[in-house]
């Protein structure tokens, strides 16, 4: 049990954003959806693609009934338009290996086209309720700054960065899943990349950045 946990939660409890995906009835493919929309549109614009998406294609096996082209027309102005063909190889791939349904195993899910680590494990946990390390740019900010008091780098995700986050994962699996979700949610709403609001942080006295001063990623040394 990390000390960050309960006023993380806790502070997830009261200011989470309300957002369909997130809902405990929501569907396998409804977070899969997603989460291959949120990874380059912001939450804003993603929700009525979302939406419409699903009335469209409530299934997988929906969608691949389809063609291609009406999932890129649908994709519309989210940007980065071969993430709808993605889903809908995807839509296909599960339509013949899973009867139609989204995969529960991290291998399955990974052997979808288009699916890499972040959105296997965004599903597994979000979704099927894994306890699963999730890690993207908000969770990786949040993770360098309260505990290593610094920046994440622009690379690829490191080895410790893992070990941290399977460290800070509650054991409980339900617990898991909320954890992840709340630290994204903290590095989306409070601990930004820019003028981050140390003030409504509920972590703000155990955060090792803090304490050092904000300091940026590999920037020149503080004078004074
Ligand atoms: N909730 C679950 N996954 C999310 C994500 N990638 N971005 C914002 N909110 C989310």
């Amino acid at each position: 049990m990390s000390e960050l946990h309960a006023p993380i939660l806790d502070w997830y409890a009261a200011h989470a954003r309300d957002l369909p995906w997130r809902h405990p009835d929501a569907s396998p493919w409804s977070v899969l959806v997603s989460e291959v929309m949120l990874q380059q549109t912001p939450v804003s614009r993603v929700l009525p693609a979302h939406d419409a998406w699903l009335q469209r294609w409530p299934t997988p096996a929906a969608l691949a009934a389809d063609a291609p082209g009406d999932a890129v027309r649908m994709w519309g102005r989210l940007g980065y338009p071969r993430r709808a063909l993605r889903l809908h190889a995807a839509a296909l791939a599960m339509t013949e290996r899973h009867g139609g349904e989204v995969p529960s195993t991290y291998d399955e899910l990974r052997a979808l086209p288009g699916i890499g680590d972040y959105t296997a494990s965004a599903v597994l946990s979000f979704a099927f309720g894994q306890a699963r390390p999730v890690l993207d740019t908000n969770v990786r900010r949040v993770h360098w700054r309260t505990l290593r008091g610094a920046e994440f780098p622009p690379d690829a995700v490191r080895a410790h960065e893992r070990r941290d986050a399977a460290y800070l994962l509650p054991d409980d699996d339900a617990t898991a899943a909320t954890w992840s979700v709340a630290v994204m949610e903290l590095g989306a709403l409070v601990c930004t990349a820019r003028d981050p609001r140390c003030g409504a942080c509920p972590v703000a006295e155990l955060c090792a950045w803090r304490a050092e001063g904000h300091p940026p990623h590999d920037g020149p040394p503080r004078r004074g």
